[in-house]
């Protein structure tokens, strides 16, 4: 019965958090002992493919691996491809609820073989669907221009594969919006059908927004001077702010966003829980690489905090 009703979107997802999951566990493994692995070529394709940016820098790799290096400035491209992507699936989206226009054939095609034929389709009410795909709009427009004007980035790199999973990340995500209701028949509501989950996951996004702008402001400021001007490339110990409790706390910040999103969903849609799982794991794996690249280069690194989230991981 539960089988029946997945589908391809929820083998990716779940696939996806299983990958960083196992990447988690094998990096906390060998980081028991690294001398022992670093001499396995694959130990350090394995890590060239999990570190990007400054927790790349002190991999020792080989210059076959370089080749592959992407600047990580180009962060930028994968929210410039949400915007467009997104707000054109919005757009579709509130052309086939007000017009009564069902969706292009080309989508409805693509939706239907990443669902299950028995899924419970259209459980998810309208009004959701269309909140959320502008909630996701909101977030990769606010994160495309703070990599545009408010971070600082230095020269740090990714791996080409990272690169192309983050261009096709987003694309992914909106159709996994649309595959809760790929028909657009979900339930119809009335804006008095608003409950607290609408209303819990909504504060939430806002909330989790502010401390994800906050944090990479307070990045950015580790580099520049009074006046706004960069002063300095270098990675300095955060401070103020969350970080007084997370090396992450803008990581912490991106889960929270993630589960509001599934909060406004009304909590249904299982496609969506699995992509935060995913999330969860992706930014525990890169918030503990943080973590690690902080402890061991500042001798004077805060004991009590966590990797990204605080008290506990
Ligand atoms: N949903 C997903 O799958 C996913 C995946 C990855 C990231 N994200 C989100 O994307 C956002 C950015 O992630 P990120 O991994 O790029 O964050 P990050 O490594 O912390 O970098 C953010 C900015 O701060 C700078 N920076 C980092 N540490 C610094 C330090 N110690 N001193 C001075 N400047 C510093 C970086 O410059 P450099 O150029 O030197 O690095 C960059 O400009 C996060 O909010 C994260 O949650 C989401």
């Amino acid at each position: 019965m539960f089988w029946s009703s997945v589908g391809f979107i929820d083998i990716l997802w779940g696939f996806l958090a299983f990958c960083f999951f196992a990447a988690f566990c094998a990096h906390k493994i060998s980081a028991l002992q690294p001398k022992r692995y670093e001499k396995f070529s694959v130990y350090m394709l394995f890590q060239d493919l999990i570190r990007y940016g400054k927790t790349k820098q002190s991999l020792k790799r080989e210059k076959w691996l370089r080749v592959f290096d992407v600047p990580k400035r180009w962060f930028w491209h994968f929210y410039a491809i949400s915007v467009c992507w997104n707000g054109f699936l919005l757009a579709l989206t509130l052309n086939a609820r007000f017009d009564n226009h069902s969706y292009p054939s080309w989508l409805t095609a693509i939706l239907d073989r990443m669902t299950a034929a028995s899924s419970s389709h259209g459980q998810v009410p309208q009004l959701s669907t269309v909140l959320v795909q502008l909630l996701l709009c909101i977030h990769s427009l606010r994160r495309l221009l703070e990599c545009l004007f408010v971070s600082v980035f230095s020269d740090g790199a990714m791996h080409l594969v990272q690169y192309l999973f983050g261009l096709g990340y987003y694309i992914v995500l909106g159709l996994t919006v649309l595959c809760s209701d790929p028909a657009g028949q979900g339930r119809e509501t009335q804006l008095a059908d608003l409950n607290f989950l609408h209303l819990a996951g909504l504060v939430l996004f806002l909330w989790a927004s502010k401390l994800q702008h906050q944090s990479i402001a307070l990045l950015a400021r580790l580099r520049t001077g009074q006046s706004g001007s960069v002063e300095t490339l270098d990675h300095k110990v955060p401070k103020g702010g969350w970080f007084e409790w997370v090396s992450c706390p803008h990581y912490f910040a991106e889960l929270l966003i993630y589960i509001s999103l599934s909060l406004i969903s009304g909590g249904l849609s299982f496609t969506l829980w699995l992509a935060v799982l995913y999330v969860f794991f992706n930014q525990a794996l890169a918030g503990q690489l943080c973590h690690e690249h902080y402890v061991s280069k500042y001798d004077s690194y805060p004991k009590h905090r966590r990797a990204f989230i605080p008290f506990l991981l």
